[in-house]
Order: C-alpha cells, then sequence, then structure tokens
C-alpha cells in the first residue's frame, strides 16, 4: 500500500525534485520559520536555489507547533506534488521535560524509566511538530576523554544494547505509524563513532572485524531489530574508509547481512567531509561515494544537490540508486501519515498542555534519582534536617544543569541545587557561596566561601563541568575537575569539617583531589530540569542512591582506556605481590578508581544461598541460577543483582567478565527476595577468529553480585 503510493510519486517526479528530496536544511533555510516569513538561511552562501529549498525533503531542528506548521505550511504552497516535509531534530535526553544525560540514565539501569524518559520526550516533540529524533545514540564508549560519552549508556554491550531497545520502544512505541504521539527514531552513529583515538572528537577508529561485531555493532543491531526506523552515520573513518562512505558498513553490513530498509541520513555535514578525510576528491565525487556508498539524505552539506545530476547523466551512477533512496524517505513520510496530515501532532493548544508537565517533571524527578551514583559514603549522608548546611561551589545556585543535547530545554526552569535544599530545610540552616567559577577562582571568593561555611555543621560542595566541557567536540585531554574547583576543595578541606561532594559532569572524571578530601561523593551527571530537587531528595534520604556506573571511572588519565570487559594478559598482576616483569603500571594501579556496576546506598545488601540448577549448559538446557538478597540495613533500597561469566577456553581469549544479565530489585529493611536469571548456550555465542558466531564447549566461571569486581565465583561447563 505505502510502497504503491510513494512509487507512483517517485514516477511523477523530475530528477532535479528527486535529487532536491535528498538533502536536508536546518529551520532558518524555510519560508515560515520567522515571522516575516522570509528565508534567513544562507542559500547563496551554500550555492543553492529556492527550488532546491522548495523541493528539499526534511528540515533538521525546528520546533514548535506554531513554527513547524507554518513551515510546513509555505513549503506545500509552493511544492508541485504536494510532498510534505519531515521535521527531524535531536531530542536526545527529552525536549522540554528534560532528563538525565544519557550516561546518567544508563546508571539507572532502569530500563522502564528510561523507555518513559523517550515515551515522554517523544509526546512533547510530537506535539510540537517533529516527526522523527535523532536519538538513541548507542556508540560504546571506553574514553573518557571523548566528550560525548555523556550521549552513550556506557561500556557494555549488552547493557547498550537494552537500552537501545527500550529508548526505541519509548520514542515509537507499539506502533508509530498509527500513534501521533510517538516519533520515529534514528540510530547513530554508524559505526563505532565511540572509539576515537586518543578520545579526540572526529578522530580516526581502527578496529578488528572482531572487535567491532562484538562490542561496538551489537547497540544499533538492537535498536534495529526494535524496529528503529533510521540511521545516521559516524563522522570517523572506520579502517581507513569513513564510515559516511562506507559501502561495507552501509550496502553489505546494514542493508544486506542485516536487513535494514529504511532511511539512512549522514551526519552534519559528513558527506562534503569525505574531501578532508582525503577520501573525495572534491564535491562530486563525495556526492558519488556518498550515495553509492548507501547515505540516502545528505544533511547540510550541497554535494548531492550540485552533483547528482550530472552524474546520473554522465552514467557514473545509475538513477535508479537516487529512486531508492526518494523511495525510503517518501515511504517514511507515508508511515508517518504525512500525505494525509502533514501538520501530524504539531497543535498548539495540546502543547501547552503537554509540554513541561506537572506529570512528566515528575518523571524527570524520578530518574534523575535513580542516575546518581554514590561513590563514596563514610557516614557523613543522608543528611540530617537538623544540621546547619554550607552549600558552596560554582553550581550552588548555577543554571548549567541540563547538559549538552537540551537545546529546548530551559534553563531558567531547572531546579537550582540551592532551591532543591530550600525545599528540605529552614533558609536560616543553609548559607552558600560560589567559592569559585568553574574554571578560575579568587582569594576573595575563597574567603567568601570559609565565612559561610565557620557556621555550618556540614559543607556540601556542588561541583563539576560546564555543559560545554562535554558533549560533541568536547573532548579534555585532562579529566580532572578544572584547578579552580580543586583548589575550593582543597581549602575547604582546612576547615576540617564533614564535606560531601556532589558532581555535575559529563563524563567519568579522574576525582583524585576530590575523593580523598571529602566524606562522601555523589555523582549527579548532569541531572536535567529537576536537578535541585533529586539531588536534595537522595543528599536528605528521601530518595536512597541507587545508581550503579555504567562506565568505569580511571585512576588516572594514563589508564585510559580502562574498562571492565577487558582481556587478561600472559603476565598479569599477582593481588599483594610487588614485582617487576608483569603487566602493570610503576606509579599507579591497574585498577580503575571506581569499577563498572558500583555504587553505593544507604542501606546495605547481601547475598546468600545460590543456587544453580546443574553445573552443566547443554543447547536444549539452560541454567537457572536463584540467589537471595537481603537488605541487611535500616532503609529501604534497590540493588542492582549483576551477573557476569568469563569463558576460560574460547576459541580465542574471552574477557574477564562479561555482563549476561541484571536485575533491579527494591527492597525493604530486613526483606529477602530470591532473583532468578537463566543463562543459555546463546547467551555464551561470540565471534570467533573466522568471525562464526557460536559457543565453545568448556569451562565457564560465573560472578554474581554487586559490581564487575565484587562478585562471588561459581563455575559450569559448556557440553554441546
Ligand atoms: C551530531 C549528531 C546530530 C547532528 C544533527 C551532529 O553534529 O554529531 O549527533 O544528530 O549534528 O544535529
Amino acid at each position: 500500500m505505502i510502497k504503491q503510493h510513494s512509487s507512483t510519486l517517485v514516477n511523477e517526479m523530475t530528477l532535479d525534485e528527486k535529487i532536491a528530496q535528498l538533502i536536508q536544511l536546518a529551520t532558518h533555510f524555510y519560508k515560515g520559520a520567522t515571522e516575516e516569513g522570509q528565508i534567513t538561511g544562507p542559500i547563496e552562501e551554500m550555492g543553492i536555489t529556492g527550488d532546491t529549498v522548495q523541493n528539499s525533503g526534511s528540515v533538521l531542528g525546528a520546533s514548535g507547533a506554531k513554527t513547524t506548521k507554518s513551515i510546513q505550511k509555505a513549503h506545500l504552497n509552493d511544492n508541485r506534488l504536494g510532498i510534505p516535509l519531515l521535521f527531524m531534530s535531536d531530542i536526545i535526553h527529552g525536549y522540554k521535560t528534560i532528563f538525565p544525560v544519557p550516561l546518567a540514565m544508563g546508571c539507572s539501569w532502569d530500563l522502564e524509566l528510561a523507555e518513559k524518559s523517550a515515551e515522554i520526550a517523544a509526546k512533547e516533540a510530537a506535539v510540537s511538530g517533529v516527526h522523527v529524533t535523532f536519538s538513541p545514540m548507542v556508540d560504546l564508549t571506553r574514553d573518557p576523554r571523548w566528550g560525548r560519552v555523556m550521549e552513550s549508556t556506557g561500556e557494555d554491550p549488552f547493557l547498550n544494547s537494552e537500552f537501545a531497545k527500550a529508548l526505541v520502544r519509548g520514542y515509537q512505541g507499539e506502533d508509530y505509524t498509527k500513534d501521533n504521539d510517538r516519533v520515529a527514531a534514528c540510530v547513530k552513529h554508524f559505526a563505532a563513532y565511540g572509539a576515537p583515538e586518543g578520545g579526540r572528537d572526529y578522530n580516526t577508529v581502527d578496529m578488528s572485524e572482531r572487535q567491532l561485531r562484538e562490542y561496538y555493532l551489537p547497540a544499533y543491531k538492537a535498536a534495529l531489530d526494535e524496529g528503529c526506523a533510521m540511521v545516521m552515520t559516524a563522522f570517523n573513518i572506520l579502517d581507513g574508509v569513513p564510515a559516511t562512505g562506507n559501502k561495507r558498513l552501509m550496502r553489505d553490513l546494514l542493508r544486506e547481512e542485516w536487513g535494514f530498509d529504511g532511511v539512512v541520513i549522514s551526519d552534519w555535514g559528513a558527506v562534503k567531509e569525505l574531501i578532508h578525510h582525503g577520501y573525495a576528491e572534491d564535491e562530486k565525487d563525495a556526492a558519488q561515494k556518498g550515495l553509492k556508498a548507501g547515505v540516502d539524505i545528505e544533511m547540510m552539506t550541497p554535494c548531492y544537490v550540485h552533483h547528482l545530476k550530472t552524474l546520473v547523466e554522465e552514467g557514473s551512477i545509475s538513477e535508479s540508486l537516487i529512486d531508492e533512496a526518494v523511495l525510503r524517505i517518501l515511504e517514511l513520510k507515508e508511515k508517518l501519515g504525512l500525505f494525509e496530515n502533514p501538520y501530524r501532532a504539531a497543535d498548539e493548544e495540546r502543547e501547552k498542555e503537554i509540554v513541561f508537565s506537572e506529570s512528566h517533571r515528575k518523571a524527570a524527578r524520578e530518574l534523575a534519582a535513580k542516575s546518581s551514583v554514590l561513590l563514596k559514603n563514610e557516614g557523613v549522608l543522608p543528611l540530617d534536617r537538623e544540621q546547619k548546611v554550607a552549600l558552596i561551589g560554582p553550581f550552588a545556585e548555577h543554571d548549567d544543569l541540563l547538559g549538552p543535547w537540551s537545546w529546548i530545554g530551559s534553563r531558567e526552569d531547572a531546579v537550582k541545587v540551592r532551591e532543591g535544599f530550600e525545599s528540605k530545610i529552614d533558609s536560616r540552616q543553609l548559607s552558600s557561596a560560589k567559592g569559585s567559577d568553574i574554571s578560575a577562582v579568587t582569594s576573595s571568593q575563597i574567603n567568601e566561601a570559609r565565612r559561610s561555611a565557620e557556621n555550618a555543621d556540614v559543607i556540601v560542595l556542588a561541583l563539576g563541568e560546564e555543559s560545554d566541557m562535554s558533549g560533541e567536540a568536547g573532548s579534555r585531554a585532562d579529566i580532572r575537575l578544572p584547578e579552580a574547583q580543586l583548589k575550593l576543595v582543597e581549602e575547604m578541606s582546612k576547615l576540617n569539617k564533614p564535606m560531601v561532594a556532589v558532581l555535575f559532569n559529563g563524563r567519568p572524571l579522574d576525582l583524585h583531589g576530590v575523593v580523598d578530601k571529602v566524606d562522601a561523593v555523589l555523582e549527579a551527571w548532569f541531572p536535567g530540569s529537576e536537578a535541585g530537587s533529586a539531588v536534595a531528595d537522595l543528599l536528605y534520604g528521601d530518595a536512597n542512591p541507587s545508581g550503579r556506573l555504567t562506565m568505569s571511572f580511571p585512576y588516572s588519565v594514563g589508564q585510559v582506556p580502562v574498562y571492565y570487559n577487558r582481556y587478561n594478559t600472559g603476565r598479569p598482576q599477582k593481588k599483594g605481590v610487588q614485582e617487576r616483569f608483569v603487566s602493570q603500571y610503576l606509579d599507579i594501579p591497574n585498577e580503575p578508581l571506581f569499577p563498572f556496576g558500583f555504587g553505593l546506598s544507604y542501606t546495605t545488601f547481601s547475598y546468600s544461598d545460590v543456587t544453580l540448577s546443574s553445573s552443566v549448559i547443554k543447547p536444549e538446557q539452560p541454567l537457572h541460577l536463584t540467589v537471595n538478597v537481603t537488605n541487611t540495613g535500616e532503609v529501604a533500597g534497590d540493588e542492582v543483582v549483576q551477573l557476569y561469566v568469563r569463558d576460560i577456553t574460547g576459541e580465542v581469549v574471552r574477557p574477564l567478565r562479561e555482563l549476561k544479565g541484571f536485575k533491579k530489585i527494591w527492597l525493604e529493611p530486613g526483606e529477602t527476595k530470591e532473583v532468578a536469571f537463566t543463562l543459555t548456550e546463546e547467551q555464551l555465542r561470540y565471534y570467533h577468529s573466522d568471525l562464526s558466531h557460536e559457543s565453545d564447549a568448556g569451562k565457564f566461571n560465573l560472578y554474581i553480585g554487586a559490581n564487575s569486581r565484587d562478585a562471588a565465583e561459581y563455575a559450569f561447563e559448556l557440553i554441546k
């Protein structure tokens, strides 16, 4: 049905009209984007004509029911065949109601809440006229120097895949073609953008095919298996070929092997960047290589509109390649119902009710509390409401709490940390001072902070990175807090008062100079619109910290990349033994400061009575495992029970630990719950040296516990 209408249309289109469908332009290129109705986008500068804009296929970054409707209306007035525009935007962790950044969301290990956050984001975006979100970003990340780690859920392929599915479900619902409160999702950045050399954004990626398939590809595949409508290419080179000109990735793997038939869009300018990479001679060559490799939509550069026509006329590319790309785009428009209703869910009245509603903010507060990770607590948290608190630091009253990729969210609406405290204690018990700027400090700021803390029972330091210090193009070589804030911590520690550090940042940090100086550390990441409320809930024990790290916190940047699912060496370090010729640093430990899966709670949990249904797994006989987990403390809380395996006799070397399952459970004080896992032969498969995906008979270890480091070891055998 859909194919028919779209293909009829393709047949009616001129070559110019078809090619114009393949460009995506930003909002200011369109009539109707401003009150005056004039195009402000630099069409001359880009060397395109009004005709191209008039026939273009999609808009990047427009939002708001009024704007999207007026652009669509003006467009349809001018468009010969009445082909509506697709509106695509980066709705990454919320539209106006901003949820914690994805890395934080990952740390919640809460798939239901993550799905809910995407559902809310979709609903707010849809009512404002957005049709497609450029999310989820599922690039596996091992290097905290890379600023975009905040957009991913971390370093584990299994966990990332689970989140990829949850987010796609949240955005698209059961069926986005029938449900106008949902949007289509676009998984990105295909592929392996998360492994740039040196952690420098846009940099080269080079890895073995086994590494790619085992770690980097699964989450993209998981998103597509969940029905994700679109794929965005990556900026990086992969094994010498830019991802955006990579036929092997897009045609052979994505389309042939995985059967993906949706739209592929380049990342911003990435087709033209083929020239900078040294992969294409000029724009024309870039257009040819991009299209042949499988990019349907060129985002924000004009190589296609300038050159595809000539390339067809010369016979260098076949028009059928263009037809296929156009057909896919029209089909997506048709699936979204745009031919019947080009405005889809855009509705100014409903927008007022839905966007940033009370219930959405409540969900954001809950997820923010679940995403924070308590890294250290030596008897100081939760705070007592009787205590006098000095709230010190650049984030005490700062509104930079939403994090990167939250362009619709307004900072003014974010609950500040100080406001969170004011909702818990009488303002007479609270003093606050900035203490330092993010990256600079003066002695008068320090003096003021000292004065402010003089009468306090406890000092709460609100510290962190400005949001621009992570996100796209936000790589850092030194991943400590800025010197100015370390100085503030040092100075405040001289007061010898109990100190709590609350951190707002977009990457795992080297926490030396903080963790050793304070009694408690709460990693709050960028918590979003409800930041201050969620942080105060946690600090006062109205919520119990339950986040667990999904990216290791390095001991120092010199260890990077450091990740839990690493291989052993032939010369591993022995615990407690000092010797020379082993794999180690002479000056720092091998272990990260805080490992994957780690996070504290205000209560304690004990694990007991682990039972394995058998010591053997067979293809037809999975292993059933149960463990009793008891809340041995005084308050209720969540525990994330984690299951890992190690394949000891693989055909190739296998990681020391691989996450195979997890369960987040809520336990009242004194309560015990039995937690059950099933482990199948299929879960033990991996990529062999010949790239076959299978399991090997032999011995395995199994670990069950609270994180990737502290887990009890058991053994089983796989018999095939
Ligand atoms: C980013 C993408 C984003 C796109 C559109 C690019 O710079 O890499 O993640 O979706 O811009 O805004």
